[in-house]
C-alpha cells in the first residue's frame, strides 16, 4: 500500500474562507479522496496559521481583549466552512496548539544545533501581509504590490538562519527532481530567484506579544513563517510530504525557505509542491476593499458543496489563473451537470425502474465500450497520480457525454418493443456506464455519488470498480431521483457587476422625490401609480410595489428616484423616472433618505 501524503497552505484567520482558499482545500481534497480509493494510505492535513500580527489586529478590530479566543472563534469558522465544503481531512492543525509548539522547538533546536543559526541585526522594510521582509526594490508606489500596504522600516537584533548555505544543494535539488516544483513556470520562476543569489533569512522578532518565543530566549519570537511551515511535520510517520498544495503567492516560502530549513535539519525534502493559479472573482481580485469575498457558506446553500466543488475543478485549469462567475457555475450545473451526467443517470435508470421492474435486464456486454471506458478511465488515473485534475474531471465528462450519446442512439424505448433484447443490452451497458461515473466522480462529488450508489444499490468500494462492467443482469437497483436541478439564470439574487467608472455613475441624475399621491394601476397587480415632489416640479412614475406597499402607507415617503431614464409607458401610464428599492428573494424594501431631506436633494 502506497502512502500519500498531502496538505494544504495552513490560512492566516485575520478572516473567514473565501472562494480562493477553498479552491485549494478542494483540490487538495478531490486528491486526498481518489487515493483512499485507489487504496493508498493517505494522510490529508490543512489547519491555520495563527501566530501571526494579522491575528492580533483583527482581534483587536473586533473588539476582542483575549487573542486566543479570537483564534478559536475563526477556527470554529473554518472548521465549519470546510465541513459544508465535505473536506475530508485526516487532521486539522492550529499553530497555537502544543503539538505544535514542539514541534516548532524542535526543529529551531535542531537548525541551531547544526551551526546555522547565529544572532545579527536586521535593518529592513517589512510588509505585515505578506508576514516577510520585502526588498525596496519590489516595491510599487512605495507600497507592496500584493497587499497594497506600505511596509514598516524595521531596526532590530534577531535571529538568523544561514539560508544562503543551502543555496547550491536547493538548486540542484530542482534541477535534477524534476516534479518537485510545479507547473513548469513556477519551477522556473524559483530558478531564476535562487540563480539571482541567496541571502541568510532573519528568523525572529523582538518584543512580540503573540507567537512562538525562540527556545531559551524568551524575548525573541519565532519569525511566522518558519513557525507554519513546520506543521506539515505534524504527522512524522508520513514525512515526507508526497504534495503541498499551495498557490503562486507564497512559492518562495515553500520553495526555497522549506527546503533550506529541512535539509538544515536532517529531514527529506517533500516530494512535489504544486503551485496553482490565483482565482478572480467576477474578472476582480478577491478583496475586501472591492466588496468581493464571496462566502463559500452562501455559495453552498444556492448551489450545493459538490455544485461548487465540480465547478472550480473544471473551470480553472488547474496550474493556471482563473475566474469565478455564478453565471458561469449556473451555466455548468445546468448544461453539464444536469443536461448531461444527470439526465443520463436519470434516463437510465428510470427506464429499469419502468420497464424492467428495477431489475437489471439480461442483456450483453458491449466489450467494446468497456475497453474504451476501460482505457479512458486508465488516463484518469494517469492523470490524477500527476495532480491534473481538470484534465482527469474533463475525461470522466466525456463519459457522461458518451453514455448520454450511447442511449440516445440505442433508442431502447423504441426497441423495446421492435426488439427488446437490443433494449435489455443497451440498459446493461448503460447502467455499467453509470456506476463508471458513480465511481469516477466519487472523489469529485461525494456527496452526489453517495446517494447515486443508493440509487444504483451498489457501493462505491474501489477505483477498479471504474474501470469494469461488473454489474450483471438481475441486479435489483435502488429508487432514482433527480440529482441536479438546473438554477435559472435569470436568478434574483445577481453577482457583482465589474467595476463602472465614476464617469459611468455620474451620467444618472438620482434624486429624492416626496411621495405625494399613490395609487393602483386597475387591471394590474403589481404596479401603482406614484405621484412625486422632485425639485419644484411634480414627476408621474410607476413603480411595481403594489404588493409590497399598500399604497396610503407611502404618502409622504422621501424616495430614491432615477429622474434621467428615457419615459417609458406601463400599462398606458408613462413613468418619468424609475424608483430604486432593493430585492431580496421576491422581498422588495425600497430606498428613502434617512434624514429629512429637500425634495429634489441629488444622490451622490
Ligand atoms: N499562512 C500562510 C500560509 C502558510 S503555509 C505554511 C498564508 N495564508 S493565506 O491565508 O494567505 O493563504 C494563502 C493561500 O490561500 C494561497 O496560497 C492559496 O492556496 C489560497 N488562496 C488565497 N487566495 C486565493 C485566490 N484568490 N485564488 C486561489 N487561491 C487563493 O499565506
Amino acid at each position: 500500500m502506497a502512502k500519500f501524503y498531502i496538505t494544504t497552505p495552513i490560512y492566516y484567520i485575520n478572516a473567514v474562507p473565501h472562494i480562493g482558499h477553498a479552491y485549494t482545500t478542494i483540490v487538495a481534497d478531490v486528491l486526498a479522496r481518489w487515493h483512499r480509493l485507489f487504496g493508498d494510505d493517505v494522510f490529508f492535513l490543512t489547519g491555520l496559521d495563527e501566530n501571526s500580527i494579522k491575528t492580533v489586529e483583527a482581534a483587536r478590530e473586533q473588539g476582542f481583549k483575549d487573542i486566543q479566543a479570537y483564534a478559536d472563534s475563526m477556527a470554529k469558522a473554518w472548521v465549519g466552512a470546510w465541513k459544508l465544503l465535505d473536506i475530508s481531512y485526516d487532521d486539522f492543525i492550529r499553530t497555537t496548539q502544543e503539538r505544535h509548539k514542539r514541534n516548532v522547538h524542535e526543529l529551531f533546536n535542531r537548525i541551531k544545533e547544526r551551526g546555522d543559526i547565529y544572532k545579527g541585526e536586521y535593518e529592513g522594510l517589512y510588509c505585515e501581509g505578506c508576514e516577510a521582509y520585502i526588498a525596496e526594490g519590489d516595491l510599487v508606489d512605495g507600497k507592496c504590490p500584493l497587499h497594497q500596504k506600505k511596509p514598516k522600516l524595521i531596526k532590530e537584533k534577531n535571529y538568523f538562519f544561514k539560508l544562503s548555505k543551502y543555496r547550491n544543494q536547493i538548486l540542484k535539488h530542482i534541477q535534477s527532481n524534476p516534479q518537485f516544483i510545479q507547473p513548469e513556470t513556477r519551477k522556473n520562476e524559483v530558478l531564476s530567484f535562487l540563480k539571482s543569489g541567496l541571502k541568510d533569512i532573519s528568523v525572529s522578532r523582538p518584543e512580540l506579544e503573540w507567537g512562538i518565543k525562540v527556545p531559551g530566549d524568551p524575548k525573541q519570537t519565532i519569525w511566522v513563517w518558519l513557525d507554519a511551515l513546520v506543521n506539515y511535520m505534524l504527522p512524522r510517520d508520513y514525512w515526507p510530504a508526497d504534495a503541498h498544495i499551495i498557490a503562486k503567492d507564497i512559492i518562495r516560502f515553500h520553495c526555497v525557505v522549506w527546503p533550506g530549513m529541512l535539509l538544515s535539519a536532517g529531514f527529506e525534502l517533500p516530494r512535489q509542491i504544486f503551485a496553482h493559479g490565483f482565482l478572480t472573482v467576477e474578472g476582480q481580485k478577491i478583496s475586501k476593499s472591492l466588496g468581493n469575498v464571496i462566502d463559500p457558506s452562501y455559495l453552498i446553500e444556492k448551489y450545493s458543496a459538490d455544485v461548487i466543488r465540480y465547478f472550480v475543478i473544471r473551470e480553472v485549469s488547474f496550474g493556471q489563473d482563473g475566474n469565478f462567475s455564478e453565471e458561469s457555475l449556473r451555466t455548468r450545473l445546468n448544461d453539464e451537470l444536469a443536461d448531461v451526467f444527470g439526465n443520463f443517470v436519470h434516463r437510465v435508470l428510470t427506464f429499469i425502474r419502468d420497464r424492467f421492474e428495477g431489475t437489471v435486464p439480461n442483456g450483453k456486454v458491449d466489450k467494446k465500450l468497456e475497453a474504451e471506458v476501460s482505457e479512458r478511465i486508465g488516463q484518469v488515473e494517469k492523470l490524477l497520480e500527476g495532480l491534473k485534475v481538470t484534465q482527469a474531471l474533463d475525461e470522466i465528462m466525456v463519459i457522461a457525454g458518451r453514455g448520454n450519446e450511447y442511449f440516445q442512439s440505442h433508442k431502447p424505448w423504441k426497441t423495446i418493443k421492435s426488439d427488446p433484447q437490443k433494449a435489455a443490452d443497451c440498459l446493461l451497458n448503460c447502467t455499467n456506464l453509470v456506476k463508471v461515473l458513480c465511481v469516477a466522480l466519487s472523489p469529485f462529488m461525494p456527496s452526489t455519488c453517495g446517494k447515486l450508489a443508493k440509487q444504483l444499490n451498489v457501493e462505491v468500494g474501489s477505483w477498479k470498480r471504474a474501470k469494469k462492467f461488473d454489474i450483471r443482469s438481475g441486479h435489483k437497483i435502488g429508487k432514482p431521483s433527480v440529482l441536479f436541478t438546473k438554477v435559472r439564470t435569470d436568478n434574483p439574487s445577481k453577482p457583482l457587476k465589474p467595476r463602472a467608472s465614476i464617469k459611468d455613475f455620474e451620467k444618472l441624475d438620482i434624486r429624492i422625490g416626496r411621495v405625494t399621491k399613490a395609487e393602483k394601476i386597475p387591471g394590474s397587480k403589481k404596479l401603482l401609480k406614484l405621484e412625486l415632489e422632485l425639485a419644484g416640479e411634480r414627476r408621474t412614475i410607476v413603480a411595481g410595489i403594489a404588493e409590497h406597499y399598500p399604497s396610503e402607507e407611502l404618502i409622504g415617503k422621501q424616495v430614491a428616484i432615477v429622474t434621467n431614464l428615457e419615459p417609458v409607458k406601463l400599462m398606458g401610464v408613462k413613468s418619468e423616472g424609475m424608483l430604486l428599492a432593493a430585492e431580496d428573494e421576491g422581498k422588495i424594501s425600497i430606498l428613502t433618505a434617512d434624514k429629512p431631506v429637500k425634495p429634489g436633494a441629488k444622490v451622490k
